[in-house]
This record gives C-alpha cells, structure tokens and sequence, in this order.
C-alpha cells in the first residue's frame, strides 16, 4: 500500500486565537485542492486548539498538539492531557521535538510513556528524532537516532507500530535555514525504516510515514519529497505564512 504523502505544519509558539483563525481562514482554501492526496495538518498552540477545530470543520486539514503529559489527569499544574486533546478534535500529538527535549529536558523514555497516552485516548503520534550538529561531525548520527527510535517506540506492538509517524528533524537544520540534502535525509529515514522493520517487520514498517523536518520551504520540499523514504514534511517556520505552506502541500500532490 503506497504511504499518503502527509504535511504537517508546527506552529510552535506562535499566533493568538484571532491571528490563528485569520491564518486558518486562508489556509482551508489553499489547500482544499490537494482533497485526500495529501494528508495536511497544523499544530497550532494549545491555547487556540478549540477555535482551530471549529474553523477548520468540514475542510481536508486536520489538527494536531505539539505535546502532551503522559498522565490522563492528576496534579500536574500547567499540563494538558491525551484525553483533553482528543477532545478538542486532535488526529495527531507532535512528541519529543527537539525544543521540549533541548530546551524542556524531554528523554526517550518520557517520549515513550507520552506515546501510550496518545494511542490510548485514540490519537496518533507524531514522534521527532535527530542528531545535533556535533553529533552528525562526529559521524553518529544513525547511532543517535537508533537509540532515540528505539527508546521512544520500545514496547509497542506491529499493530499500534503502523500508527505512528515519525519526524526526522536534523537539530541544526531547525529554523536555521540549512536543509539536509536529500541525499543526507534519504540515508537517515532507510535507516529509521530498517529500524522499524526490526521492531515490527518489514510489512508495518513500508506502512509508517517518515516526514523530513528543518528548514522545509516552497523551493526544497519537491526535491526532499522525491526521496523513496521520505514521506512527507513536519514544517516550522514556513507553515505560518499561507502561500509557503500551500506551496509545499503541493509540491508532491
Ligand atoms: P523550521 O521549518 O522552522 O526549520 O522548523 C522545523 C521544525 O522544528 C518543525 O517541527
């Protein structure tokens, strides 16, 4: 079965609720004409989920969280559960991107458990991985991503496995404006992809979704989106501005 192409927009903390709707408002109809080719969703800030999810209601883009806790309720002060997003109409929960585990001490293991809150309250990850810059110099790279892809999805079945997708997102290519070439992202997702196969054998592992992210833009994303294992694009900056993210929703459809 071949994999959906699948755009997913991060908006990070950025845009109130009448700036996200104002950008919403624009979006629905730059990109109803891909309908079901390609899978479009945007992770707009928690605080503007509710709207998001009325204003996007019968369009083809759907909504996603950039994180969640691991725990369904409790004393947590400040943080938002699985089931709360569900709630509020998320498909997708963005886990373990590099700024929660840069700037906000997330490991893989929390990823992990964070994993099982997401499938449990029906919801489907999104899970980031990548090397820094120092880490690529040194030659480590698949080294680190091994060990990330293994401790953030160790325990999951072949069947919660095909419902995963996951992000490759090089640490120095985020909003710096230096994309992996393709070359360098396509050895990396063959790697995540035989990793998978490991985990879950190779038939679940041809059905999950790799998205490239880091400096994805209009005028790279064909090229990167030509890659047999790359799948899609987990987009920052870009994704704020109607006409950029419309442009690399197409760039493959
Ligand atoms: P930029 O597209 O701004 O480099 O951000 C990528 C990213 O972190 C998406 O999650």
């Amino acid at each position: 079965m071949a994999r959906r192409c699948f755009i997913a927009g991060n908006w990070k903390m950025n845009k109130t609720v009448a700036e996200s709707l104002a950008l919403v408002r624009e979006l629905r109809s730059a990109v109803s004409m891909v309908r079901d080719r390609v899978e479009v969703a945007i992770a707009p800030p928690f605080t503007a989920l509710h709207p998001v999810a009325k204003a996007l209601e019968d369009s083809n883009i759907v909504l996603a969280a950039q994180t969640c806790h691991a725990s369904e309720s409790g004393a947590f002060t400040g943080e938002i559960a699985a089931p709360m997003l569900k709630e509020l109409g998320c498909s997708y929960v963005i886990l373990g991107h590099s700024e929660r585990r840069q700037l906000f001490g997330e490991t893989d293991a929390g990823v992990n458990r964070k994993v099982s809150a997401v499938l449990k309250a029906g919801m489907l990850p999104i899970v980031c991985v990548g090397e820094t810059l120092e880490q690529r110099e040194g030659g480590n790279t698949l080294s680190v991503v091994e060990t990330q892809v293994k401790g953030c999805l160790s325990g999951f079945s072949a069947i919660d496995g095909a419902r995963f997708v996951i992000a490759y997102e090089p640490v120095w290519a985020i909003g710096t404006g230096k994309t992996a070439s393709s070359r360098q992202a396509q050895e990396v997702h063959a790697h995540i992809r035989s990793l998978l196969g490991g985990l879950w054998g190779a038939e679940t592992a041809g059905q999950v979704r790799i998205q490239y992210g880091g400096s994805v833009k209009a005028d790279n994303a064909a090229e990167l989106l030509s890659q047999p294992d790359i799948d899609g694009a987990l987009v920052g900056g870009a994704s704020l501005k109607v006409a950029d993210f419309a442009a690399i929703v197409k760039a493959k459809a």
